[in-house]
Formats: structure tokens, C-alpha cells, sequence
């Protein structure tokens, strides 16, 4: 058999598939069996090359599907593969510090048991902060923003303006509206860090009546943050908005209340499967990896 192998997690199937089929990589299905108390068993439905590549995004059930993670990697690992894990949305990333006293920083412990796994490098998408990326000893950080304009540039937008909904993706923005020949602008979002209560100023700083105003982000998770920056731009008389995310995790009615704020359309990319996964990444995921060998 090929000395590369990508192996499908239970999160990710299709994306493996295709990162499969871009690096002509024999393809091994990593089954799943959940057992009552909620505990995984894995079972690798193949064996495994020198070099393996574990397609597995870490969405909800987030612990379950990191553990999955670790699990196919030891296995991997143990079968004497070097292990590139692929995981297109990372979870804990944005604990990437501890805000209030007391708190862990999650993404230094998940780079360590990744490591511990038998993980010798990560590829992911947009990770939420650089200070996240640091504790990793071997990462590829795709960005998602290239393939996010290129579709914008097809969507037919009326004088279109790139928005941030926070100053912590203003250089995301600025990248997406340099790309799509336009401007942008980064709106001012607070947090409450013990409610999770997102307030964003009124105040636009730039004037956008009758643009289509598009909202970058690097995740959507419970909308909050698209919920409140949409309704000022509304405010401010953009014609049309629209939410583009590289991680649509929209947990529960998150899609629902976005859309009732006024935004016409979600478009991420298929980090994480769903009907807004509209970006395919599998190509630049595949690239990203082999490099990593
Ligand atoms: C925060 O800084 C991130 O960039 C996202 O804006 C945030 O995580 C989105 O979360 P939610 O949809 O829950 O507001």
C-alpha cells in the first residue's frame, strides 16, 4: 500500500475524503461506536502507511471528537506512522488566556495532549489568536480568507464593505477587503467575561447606507456577535448584510436568530460540515499537510 495514509475521523469524512483524493492517499475510515456512558471506541477499518494524515474537526461534541482525535492518532502513532493531524476548526482556541484569575489556558493543555498522542504537527484554519498558535511546537494556520473573498467576488454585491465585528479581526477584514478591491471597517465589541453578553458600539465609523456590508469573522458560534453587529449596520441603512465565517458552529437556533437580525446569507467554509459550508478548504488542508512531513 502507499506510504501516506489520510484517515476519515467520525467529525470530518467528507473533507477527508477529499483531502484523500488531492494527495491520491489511500483513504481508512476511522469507526465509530459510542458506547451509553458516552465513551468512544475506535477502530481503525485499515491499516496505516509511514505517514498518516487524520482528518478530524473539533465542532460538538467537541471533547468527544478531540478525544477521537488523540485516539486514531495513538493508534497511528503506535503502527509506527508519523502523524499529521488535520483539524480545521480547533477547539479551545479562544482560551488561549486566562482572562479572570483562575481560569486554565485550554489550548496549551490541548496542544500537550495532542503531543502526548503521538501528533508530530497540526494543520488548522484561522485559529482564533497567535498567542493560541505559540504552544504549538509544529502548526500550519491556513487562512480561509482568500477562499472567502473569491466567493464573495462572485455573490453580485452592491458596493460592498468588508466589517469586522470586533478590533480582534480588523487585519482579517482588512485582508478579505484588500482582496475584494473594497474597504472596511472593524465596529467595537465588548464581551462580559463572566455573562458571555456581547455589546457592540453604535457607532459605525464609516458610513455604510445603501452598501451591502459584509461581516467577517473568523467563527459563528452562538451568532451573538453577527446578531448585534448586523442590527447596527441596519441601523446605519446598509442595504444588504452578510455573515462569512471560515467556522459556522451556529449552536442551536444561532442560524435562526441571525437571519431574524436581518442578515441575508451565512457562508462558511466546510471546516465544519453543514449546509453553510459553501468554501471547500480540502485542497489547501491536503497542500498544508504534506508539507508538514
Ligand atoms: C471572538 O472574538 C470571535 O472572533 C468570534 O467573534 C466569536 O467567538 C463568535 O462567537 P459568538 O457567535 O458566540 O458571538
Amino acid at each position: 500500500m502507499s506510504d501516506l495514509t489520510v484517515v476519515a475521523g467520525p467529525s470530518s469524512p467528507e473533507l477527508a475524503g477529499m483531502v484523500a483524493a488531492h494527495l491520491d492517499a489511500a483513504l481508512v475510515q476511522a469507526e465509530l461506536r459510542v458506547f451509553s456512558d458516552g465513551e468512544s471506541k475506535i477502530r481503525l477499518a485499515g491499516p496505516v502507511g509511514e505517514r498518516c494524515i487524520i482528518v478530524q474537526s473539533t465542532h460538538p461534541p467537541t471533547d468527544s471528537h478531540l478525544m477521537q482525535a488523540m485516539m486514531i492518532a495513538r493508534k497511528c502513532a503506535d503502527a509506527g506512522s508519523k502523524v499529521c493531524a488535520v483539524i480545521p476548526y480547533l477547539a479551545y482556541a479562544r482560551q488561549d488566556k486566562a482572562f479572570l484569575e483562575g481560569e486554565v489556558v485550554s489550548i496549551a493543555l490541548v496542544a500537550k495532549l495532542l503531543e502526548a498522542a503521538g501528533v508530530s504537527s497540526v494543520v488548522t484554519v484561522d485559529m482564533h489568536s497567535q498567542a493560541g498558535l505559540a504552544h504549538f511546537a509544529r502548526i500550519k494556520n491556513i487562512s480561509s480568507i482568500p477562499l472567502l473573498a473569491q466567493h464573495a467576488a462572485g455573490m453580485g454585491l452592491a458596493r460592498p464593505i468588508a466589517v469586522s465585528p470586533d478590533a480582534g479581526g480588523a487585519a482579517r477584514v482588512e485582508e478579505f477587503a484588500r482582496l475584494l478591491n473594497t474597504d472596511f471597517v472593524a465596529l467595537k465589541k465588548t464581551r462580559d467575561r463572566t455573562t458571555g453578553e456581547v455589546t457592540v458600539d453604535p457607532e459605525i465609523g464609516a458610513d455604510v447606507s445603501g452598501r451591502d456590508a459584509i461581516l467577517v469573522d473568523d467563527m459563528i458560534s452562538s451568532g451573538g456577535s453577527i446578531v448585534k453587529a448586523a442590527g447596527v449596520l441596519k441601523k446605519g441603512g446598509a442595504a444588504r448584510v452578510y455573515a462569512m465565517c471560515a467556522h459556522a458552529l451556529l449552536i442551536g437556533d444561532a442560524a435562526s436568530k441571525i437571519q431574524a437580525a436581518g442578515v441575508q446569507e451565512i457562508v462558511a467554509t466546510n471546516s465544519i460540515p453543514g449546509k453553510y459550508a459553501r468554501v471547500d478548504l480540502s485542497k489547501a488542508l491536503a497542500e498544508a499537510a504534506i508539507s508538514l512531513f
